[in-house]
């Protein structure tokens, strides 16, 4: 039984890379599942979805929900033709103004969890197949102010590029997706405590642009993909600039 797995099904780009998948993949997929907490938003998209669907409404953090998602795995023994990892959170402000039980969740979802279910679903990849991973352009250079975040995004853009490197072999290959600012609900929860970056949201992107072209890059077996010439200008200045230098100078753009 071909599939895709999409993990942040439930809102924002998720939603969106499942939306896009229902409809390119016509021929291709038995069914798509979706993973995320919000089981009734899960449920909404299913029934949008042209494809049979399943729906796994839990908490990508907790251990013994990961292992019974595994177990599934396990016994419908499934081809996974696409992984989308996207979930995935952020909180914006000092790092000692935020909780550490808060950095502590950043990293447990983005990171490791993100690392588990790729582990995890990779026995049920075979050749052709192909993998996304939500990173972020935080991923370039560190981010006073947002620091955890930036660095978990690190983690993703690093690791996804090894394992692209790791799979060719295999003929698997994974995209890092590194957008700037997404207009979705990430800001609802990045926000939370106040902190604002109004400069940053002059380059807010539309979803679907970001999700169309994470999907052409990965057809294309791009080991990364950058939306919209101002952050494809970020990416190449943060590669020729010294880190320090853009960080003094980014202290004047709040
Ligand atoms: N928006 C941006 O500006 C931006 C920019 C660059 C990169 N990104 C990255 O892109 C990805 C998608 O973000 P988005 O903008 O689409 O944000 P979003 O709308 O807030 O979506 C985040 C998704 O993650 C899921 N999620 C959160 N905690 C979870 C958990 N513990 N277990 C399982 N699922 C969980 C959420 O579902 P539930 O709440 O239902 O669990 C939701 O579906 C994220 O990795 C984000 O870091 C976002």
């Amino acid at each position: 039984m071909n599939i895709a797995i999409i993990t942040g099904a439930s809102s924002g780009m998720g939603r969106e890379t499942a939306r896009r998948i229902d409809e390119i993949y016509t021929d291709k997929l038995s069914e798509i599942w979706l993973v995320a907490r919000r089981e009734s938003r899960l449920q909404e998209l299913a029934a949008s979805l042209k494809h049979k669907t399943r729906i796994f409404a839990l908490d990508l953090t907790d251990e013994k929900a990961v292992s019974e998602f595994d177990l599934t795995l396990n016994l419908v023994n499934p081809n996974v033709k696409i992984l989308v990892n996207a979930s995935g959170f952020g909180v914006m402000g000092k790092f000692t103004d935020v909780y550490a039980k808060e950095h502590a969740g950043v990293v447990r979802l983005n990171c490791e969890a993100l690392t588990k279910v790729t582990h995890m679903v990779l026995s049920y990849m075979r050749r052709g197949a192909r993998i996304i991973q939500f990173a972020s352009s935080a991923a370039f250079m560190p981010q006073p102010g947002f620091a955890v975040y930036a660095a978990s995004k690190a983690y993703v853009l690093s690791f996804s590029r090894a394992l692209n490197e790791e799979l060719k072999d295999r003929g698997i290959s994974v995209t890092a997706v590194c957008p700037g600012p997404v207009d979705t609900e990430f800001f609802d929860i990045a926000e939370k405590n106040g902190t604002n970056f109004h400069f940053k949201k002059k380059f807010m992107a539309k979803q679907e642009d970001v999700v169309n072209r994470a999907l052409i890059d990965a057809y294309h077996r791009k080991d990364i993909s950058v939306y919209s010439p101002a952050m494809i200008l970020f990416f190449v200045i943060t590669k020729i600039l010294p880190h320090k230098f853009i960080m003094f100078f980014l202290k004047f753009f709040k």
